[in-house]
Order: structure tokens, then sequence, then C-alpha cells
């Protein structure tokens, strides 16, 4: 970036003297180097460079961005950035108001704000912002084209009044925008002064549409050819690339090709309109040239008959009855150029609202509530014609209107709140121009008013009575002259000119056109034709073409009242607004970049009242708040006033938060506000809260962390509330619908064997489990009930068997009585009591009978060994093992031959009636029985006893079932060596016997024990 060397002050309030002439000094001094940017006060000043400066660039945004005025070299980002502050901060919503004569340079100036604003938002980088900022800036190329034109001043003047509201959400990224439109100076359409041009528009479109292009809409590219063109300056600028830049510009506007069909077909339909000529043939009006007529029907999309219609005759609706009247040639010259007006007047209007539906705030209702804008004005600049018309009264109009406002708002509030709070003030004298807007827009008496009854009034008004009528209304209004008040004043032509003095100066206005440009007629007919245009966006250009020819219709507003209304509006828009000013002064008039001229820019600065906006600035204040509101902000920084200040009022807060920051030789105290004189000031106290804020912040995050956990926390508790009752409920439910099922179990056969259980619900898998043991509790309880209890010891037994045998051994003595110890019954035993006494003596032979308990079950056996002998034996079973007794006739000592059950490998059976049982030891020395009686053969079958006593107990010790082996074979170890047992059944055979058979043991029973 090029250094700007800063010369003369950067801010008006520092000249030693506040006069006309330290003013030009600075303003040159600084223009000649390229300063084009001075402050008054927070009101930028800036001079048109007529040239590129190299002052805009991303280097200097980052230099501005978030920083305050007086920090950097005045620059109109600074505004921009202070606009955008006030609203971030504040919530505020802010405007710059442009203000300038023609070619000041005030749309470079609003260009240049959006263009800062675009660049220092959207930190996140989001589409939607990103859509809405290109949006907004590429709605200037289009405004511009439709709505500017080359003047004697200004190559690119604008035509027409700007303001946009370009609104931000909370997080204050721009997210939207409208722009409203004033008065567009139609009258350019159909007539230029000589040396300006018609509207860009028309010469983008012929210079910069292809051949195929300009075919479609008829026109040749020679500017010269058309009427509308040829009057004015045939300079060519830059339209062919512009052209270019206005259709990409539609196209990110989002219009459809439809649209921008219909916008250059309009544009080249107003070329056509124009060239079209009326004759009188024979007391006829017709239309010479028709192949132009021919063409504006094509690109309007009407017929032609209807056009060639309502160009030469008008419908009138009187009594009732619809008649036809022919024009004369004048009427239809002028009923021609109003329609090519309107017709460019709805398309610029019709463009806006289509722009404005692209930028629009497409948020939720609720978001908008938060949502806060920046207003930028750029409006017309005050203008001096040769020959001023019914236009530059409306503009020049409007500048009077913003000019009171500054007055409003800079000079007369400010002064008026120093006395109102009591401060020391010496009045400032300024020129207030309210009696010219009176002059106006008056009631009754103002111009706009005269002009409207003129309007009004039936018969032959003419602008002649007009300027009469005003003349006699107004001859004493010391800001209005005309030759017949005056006749001396030769400048004024007799009953056509009469003066008015602006504030900026005087003008004269030439009364010719003022009751027809008022009035702004359109005959009804073309309004009907176009709204039955087959273009739909035409017809909608249109929607007052649709009512009915019979019906009258209220009088339209003058074109002067709306105007006036539209002004009105504008002013109370920006009243809500915090404002900030850049006054734009043009050096000279001749568009160079060096020249100062003394005198233009002198004249500019008197009528901006600059002067008078340094003396009310350099007397009065930076900023004054309310002391709530200052303690509010700036309570922080001050020990005495953080958290709550609770000695005195806000007042006496205040003071003591500035005295004790050493602020206090620069504010001074209202009756409800305090004052700060300097920005410094202002600036040390937005630092020091800024330095407190991060404090508060953590603070703020602690409570909130606090909060936002405890709010967990219940949330937790109440979601396990709700779990527990809802695992209640289901357990609930899952309960009675066992219930349900289970009601009619014990009617059943099976007791509810057979019933399917619901499905448990997860929490209750283990309630299942255990509903499954009460379950079957219940249902053994229900089965074993037939029985005494007494034998339910015995049925347990005989399930064990019968489950261990289950189909192998058809006997195993399930009908008789199980008595267990039968060695212990006399009628078993003859040796019964010596059998008792040892078994007695065996038991305590161990301390506190740990060998076994009980006697569970006893038998006499004959026995086979390893030496392959048979012998006559006994032997017990106990709750812990299994003992070999000697033979009855040797008391049934215990023989030493004793297995643990728990260590049983497993116990073989046969398949038939005979009682042979093998219990298999881990120490390969089985023990072979067969069991029988004391002195015969049993009558009875006891093998399932002992399978079911062991078995059980053996389950008991263990928890495993033991093994039971059915088979007529068994195979046995008998002192480590491996036998196989076979049972053979002989006929002659009455005591089962073994043998010892080639290494085998035969085991030898009557056939009837074989199966
Ligand atoms: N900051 C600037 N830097 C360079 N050139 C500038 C600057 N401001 C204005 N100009 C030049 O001055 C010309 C006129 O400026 P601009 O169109 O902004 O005037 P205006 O005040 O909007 O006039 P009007 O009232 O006619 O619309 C611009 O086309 C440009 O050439
Ligand atoms: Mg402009």
């Amino acid at each position: 970036m090029a250094m700007q060397r800063e010369a003369g002050v950067q801010d008006f309030v520092l000249l030693d003297q506040v006069n006309m002439e330290k003013f030009m000094d600075n303003l040159r001094k600084r223009f000649q180097v390229g300063s084009i940017y001075t402050y008054i006060g927070e009101v930028c000043v800036s001079m048109n460079p007529y040239r590129q400066m190299n002052i805009y660039g991303p280097e200097t945004i980052r230099k501005y961005k978030g920083r305050e005025l007086f920090e950097n070299a005045p620059h109109v980002f600074a505004i921009a950035d202070a606009a955008y502050r006030v609203l971030k901060q504040r919530q505020q919503d802010t405007c710059i108001l442009i203000s300038g004569e023609s070619g000041a340079g005030k749309t470079e100036a609003s260009k240049i704000i959006m263009k800062y604003i675009a660049a220092v938002t959207n930190a996140q980088g989001q589409n939607e912002i990103e859509r809405v900022k290109n949006v907004l800036i590429q709605s200037n190329a289009i405004l511009e084209t439709f709505g500017n034109a080359k003047t004697n001043r200004n190559d690119n003047s604008s035509r027409f009044g700007k303001y946009m509201d370009i609104e931000f959400d909370y997080k204050a990224d721009p997210v939207g925008g409208i722009i409203t439109n004033y008065l567009l100076e139609k009258s350019r359409v159909v007539q230029q002064q000589p040396g300006e041009r018609n509207f860009h528009s028309f010469y983008q479109l012929l210079r910069g549409a292809n051949d195929n292009e300009l075919r479609q809409y008829d026109l040749q590219k020679e500017t010269g050819k058309y009427h509308y063109l040829n009057q004015g300056s045939m300079d060519i600028l830059t339209e062919k690339s512009d052209y270019k830049g206005t259709c990409n510009a539609f196209k990110t506007l989002g219009f459809t090709a439809d649209e921008v069909h219909t916008i250059w077909r309009t544009i080249a339909a107003i070329l056509h309109l124009g060239n079209v000529e009326f004759q009188t043939i024979e007391d006829e009006l017709v239309i010479s040239n028709k192949q132009h007529l021919q063409s504006t029907a094509k690109l309007l999309q009407v017929t032609e008959s209807e056009l060639s219609q309502a160009l030469t005759k008008r419908v009138i609706a009187a009594g009732g009855n619809v008649m036809q009247k022919d024009h004369n040639a004048t009427q239809a010259e002028y009923g021609k150029d109003a329609l090519a007006k309107a017709i460019y007047d709805r398309l610029f209007t019709w463009i806006i609202s289509r722009i404005n539906r692209a930028i629009l705030f497409r948020g939720s209702k609720n978001q908008a509530r938060f949502n806060s804008v920046i207003g930028v004005l750029d409006i017309y600049g005050f203008e001096i014609f040769d020959s001023n018309s019914f236009e530059q009264f409306c503009i020049n109009y409007c500048n009077e209107k913003l000019q009171q406002l500054f007055i409003e708002l800079v000079l007369k509030q400010e002064q008026e709140e120093y006395q109102r709070e009591g401060i020391e003030w010496t009045n400032i004298d300024y020129f207030n121009n309210k009696i010219i807007c009176d002059l106006i827009e008056q009631p009754h008496k103002g111009i706009i008013a005269i002009l409207d009854e003129a309007c009004l009034s039936v018969g032959n008004v003419t602008d002649d009575t007009l300027l009469g009528a005003m003349d006699k209304n107004l001859s004493k209004h010391p800001h209005y002259t005309s030759r017949q008040l005056k006749p001396t004043d030769k400048e004024l032509k007799h009953r056509e000119d009469f003066r008015i003095t602006h504030y900026a100066g005087d003008v004269i206005y030439n009364i010719k056109g003022f009751i027809e440009k008022n009035k702004d007629t359109l005959y009804q007919d073309f309004k009907r034709l176009l709204h039955n245009s087959k273009d739909i966006n035409m017809s909608e250009m249109w929607p007052e073409g649709a009512q009915d020819i019979k019906k009258t219709t209220k009088r339209p507003l003058t074109a002067g009242t709306l105007f006036q209304k539209s002004m009105a509006d504008l002013v109370v828009t920006l009243l809500k607004k915090e404002p900030f000013y850049v006054r734009c002064i043009k050096p000279n008039d001749i568009k160079s970049s060096t020249v100062f001229d003394e005198e233009r820019v002198q004249h500019q600065v008197r009528y901006l009242g600059l002067l008078e906006n340094v003396r009310v600035r350099r007397a009065g204040f930076v900023n004054r708040q309310r002391y709530d509101k200052f303690l509010l902000r700036y309570k922080m920084i001050s020990q005495y006033t953080w958290p709550n200040f609770r000695a005195g009022s806000d007042r006496d807060g205040v003071r003591v938060l500035i005295e004790e920051k050493g602020f206090a030789q620069d504010v001074k105290y209202g009756h409800t506000k305090i004052f700060i004189r300097s920005p410094r000031t202002l600036f040390a106290l937005e630092q020091q809260r800024n330095e407190m804020i991060p404090h508060i912040v953590t603070l703020l995050q602690k409570q909130v962390r606090g909060w936002i956990a405890r709010r967990n926390y219940k949330k937790i508790k109440a979601a396990v509330t709700i779990m527990r009752a809802y695992k209640t409920y289901k357990l609930r439910s899952y309960v009675q619908e066992l219930a349900n099922r289970f009601r009619n179990a014990k009617q059943t056969r099976d007791y509810g064997k057979s019933i399917q259980w619901p499905q448990p619900p997860l929490a209750g898998r283990k309630a299942e489990a255990k509903l499954h043991r009460i379950f079957d509790f219940w249902r053994a309880n229900m089965i074993l009930r037939k029985y005494p209890r007494s034998e339910w010891p015995q049925l347990r037994l005989q399930i064990i068997a019968v489950t261990a045998l289950a189909g192998r051994r058809p006997y195993w003595g399930q009908q008789r009585k199980w008595l267990g110890d039968y060695l212990a019954n006399s009628m078993d035993n003859s040796g019964y009591e010596a059998y008792s006494t040892n078994v007695r003596k065996l038991k305590s032979s161990t301390p506190s009978g740990e060998l076994f308990r009980q006697v569970l079950f006893s038998a006499f056996a004959k026995k086979f060994n390893k030496h392959n002998k048979q012998a006559e034996r006994a032997f017990i079973i106990t709750d812990t093992t299994i003992h070999k007794l000697d033979g009855i006739k040797k008391k049934f000592r215990d023989m030493n031959h004793t297995i643990a059950i728990k260590d049983l490998t497993s116990i073989s059976v046969t398949p038939g009636r005979d009682q042979l049982i093998v219990f298999h030891s881990p120490d390969n020395n089985d023990l072979v029985f067969a069991l029988q009686g004391e002195t015969s053969t049993l009558k009875e079958d006891r093998i399932g006893e002992v399978v079911g006593i062991v078995c059980k107990k053996y389950y008991d010790a263990t928890n495993t079932e033991l093994r039971v082996n059915v088979g007529s074979n068994i195979a046995c170890r008998l002192g480590e060596k491996p036998k196989t047992i076979v049972v053979e059944g002989a006929a002659n055979v009455e005591t089962p016997n073994f043998r010892h058979a080639s290494g085998n043991i035969i085991f030898e029973v009557p056939s009837s024990y074989c199966v």
C-alpha cells in the first residue's frame, strides 16, 4: 500500500481557528497529497479523488477492522466499522447517510462501505452468508445498469434514490437486506439534455449483445437509429463489458431465463416504440412506420392491432357507455412517450422487487426479532441545471429533507440536549432550512399542495395558471420569487420561471411540464394492453390493467405527493437509527484529479453546513450516556462499583468510577447523563471493560456449567426413576401374565408343564430362574402329594434309579418297599445282632463318625475276587462309602476293602433279573457282587435300590451323575487284570454262580433270569 503522507489535521475539530479559510486550507492541502478523507468528529468528509486510490485493499481493511476512529488515518472504512460496531455491541440499528452533489462520490462510497462490511463479516465462512454478501454486492451492477446514466456532471450518475437496509443476525453476520428506491428520473427515457445519455441499459443491449440476440429483438447495433437515443450523446463508455457483468449479476441473483428475457425484450420494445411515428391522412391518425409497431407488439407480447389502437385512440367510459375517441397527433405523441416512460419505470421497480426477493432475510420469524440493520442511503445530490424541471424540484426537496435531518440530529438536538441537561453551553448559529421544507411541503400552503390543487381542478389549468397560483400564495415567502413578483430580475423568464432559495443555493425552475409530470397520467388503455400481455412478467407489472373499464377509479395520488410521502417515510426510518455521515465533496466540475476549484468546493462546504458542524463538535462531547446505562456498561472496571454500587445514586456511582480512573477532567455531569468530551476517554473505558470481560465470562461459564451439570444430574435421576418404574412395570406385567397363564395349571393333567412361559423382560431373568424353581417345586409337590410323606425318600431313590436304568433294565424292584439296611432286619438276617454290633463298631472306629453317619443299604452277596474265587460275603452302603464285610459266620467283620462313593468311576449291572452289580473303583480293584439271601437266592430285585442309593450319594458328593452301565457282558478289573463277566443262562442252575473260564468270569444264572 502506498504510504499516505498525512497533511493538515485529520479532524477539522483540531483546527486552531474555525473559519472558512482555515477549513479550505486544510481540505486543499489534504486533497493535494491524496488524503481524501477528513473527519469532523464522527462525520467523514470525503473528497472525490477522480483517480484510482490504492486504499481499499485487504491490507487496509485489516488495519481498520475493529478499530476506533482515531486509531488510524481518516477513512470511510472507519465509519463503516463504527456503524458496524455499534450494531454488534449494542444491537442498535445504525445508518450511514451519504450526501453530496452529483458526481461527488456517493455511490462509490456506498459500494466501498458494502465491500468493507462483506470483508469483515462471516468469520465461519457460512455459505448462506457468502451468498447474501455476493448478492448485495452484485445487485449494484443491476441497479446501475437500469438506474444510472451519463449526465454532464457524472458519467455514472444515479438517476434514482437508493436506500438499502443490510440485515445482520445475532452473530452480526449479514443475512439479508432490502432495497427501497425513490423516484426514478424516467423523463430521461424519452429525452436527454445535450451531452447526456439515456440509461446505461439501452447502450448495454445494443453494444453488448451479440448479433443473434439483437436479431431476436429486431435491433441494429447503431444507437443513432433510435429516436430515444439519438437526441443525446453518442459517447461510448464501458457498456460492452458491462453487459456481461449485468447478465452475470442476473444469474447470481437467481433471475430466471424468462425474467431476463422479459427485461431485455422490454428495453428493445421501448427503443422500437420511440421510433413509431404518427401521420394524419385525411383527418385520420395512422402509424407510418409499421415495422417498429410490429416489433414493439412482438416484444411486449401484445397484438399489433391492440397496440395500434391504444396508441391512436382512446376508450372512454361515460355514463355506462363505452366509446372510442381518436387521438390527434400531439396526444398520440404524448401517449407514446408516457407509455415508454411508464414501461421503463415499472420495469425498474419490478427488477428491484426481484432483487429484494433474492436478498430478503430467509430465516425464521423468531430469528428476525434479534436482527439489526445498517441502512445505507445513497440518494441523488443537490442539482442545478441550466433548465430545471419537476425532477430537479423533487431531488432538491429531498436534499432539503436530508439536511433537515442532519440539522435535527447533529446540530439542533445536540445543542438542545446540552441545555436540557444543564451543561454549560454557548449556542452556535446555523441556518435551519425548515422554512424551505415548509415552503415545499406544508399542507394547503406549500408548493406541492398548490400543484396538486391545480392538477385536480377541472377545466383548462395550464402551467401558466399554476405559476400564477404559486405567486399569489407564496409572494411573501423569503425563499420564493418569480419575475412577476420581482420584475427587475432579468434572470427569471416571465411567466415561466420561479426561483427557490435552497439551503444549498438558488435554483431557477421552469414551470413548463410541472402539471403534466405531477399528474403523471397514463391512459388506462395502455394499462389494459400490457396487463393482457402474454408475457406473465410483463402482465404482473401492470396489475391495475385488470380493472373493469366502466368502473370509476379513484384519482391516483400525484407524483409530487407520492414523493413527499416516500420522503416522510424515509425520515421516519432514519430517525430510528443511530446515524453516521459521509459528506461527499466534488473538487471540480471537470473530473480532474488535480484541480481544486476553490469556489465550487467552498460552495459545497457552506451548504453542507460543515463549519457549523465543526463548531458544534468542538464545543461538544463525543459521547453521552444515561447514568444507569453507563454504570451497567462499565461497573466491572472499578472495585467500588462491582458488582453493585450501593453507596448512593447511579450518578454517584458514575462519579466514583470516573474519579477513580482519573477521567474527571474530560467529563461533565448532566442531570441524567454523563458527557464525555474526547474519544480517548471513551476508548480507555471500553478497553478496560474489554479486559474485564473474560473474567466475567469465566464466572458466568462456571455458573452455567454448574447449572448444566445439576440439570443433567436431575435428568439422569429422573431417567433412573423412570427406568425403575418401567422395570417394575415390566416385571409386574410379566408376573401378571404368568399368573394368567398358570391360573388353571392346578387343574391340568401335567400341572402346567406344557404351558409356555412368557418371555421374561431383561430385568426379569433372575426372577424367571427362581420362578421356574418355585414352579418345579410346586409341581413336584402336586405330583407327590398323592404319596404319604414317609414314602418320598423311596420315591426319590426310585426316580433316580429309573432315570439311571431307563429302558435298559426292566426289573429293578419298583413294586416293593425299599427297606435299605436289610441285614439289620431279623427277617433277612438271623445274625442281625452281631451285624449291628459290628457296624456300630465300624462307625465309631473313626472319631465323630467321620467315615459315615448312617447305613443306607446292606445285603448278603456272593463275591468274586482277584484270585478267581467266589466267597460268601456281605456289604454295606453308607452315606459316603461301600464296605465289604465278612460273611455271617465271621460275624460281619469289616474286610478293609472300602470304596468311597465319590471315588467310584461307574457301576455296572445286567439287563436281566440277576442281582449282579459291579462297583468300579479307581484303584482297579472293582467290587463284583451278586446279591443274595442268607440262605437262598433273593426272591426280589434289589439292584434298583442299590443303583438309586449309590447314584444319589454320588451326586450329592460330586454334583455330577454317576455312569451306570447295563450289559450282559461287563468289563471289570480285578487285581489290575481286565476281565469280562459274561452272564450265561443255564436250564439246570438254580442258584447263580461265578466261575472262572479261560481268563473270563462266567456268571451262571437260571435261564429264566436272562432277557
Ligand atoms: N473514492 C473514489 N475513488 C476513485 N474515484 C472515485 C471515488 N469516488 C468517486 N469517484 C469517481 O467519481 C465518479 C462519480 O462518483 P459517484 O458516481 O459515486 O457520484 P455520485 O455522488 O453517486 O453522483 P450522482 O449523484 O450523480 O449519482 C465515479 O464514477 C468515479 O469515477
Ligand atoms: Mg450515485
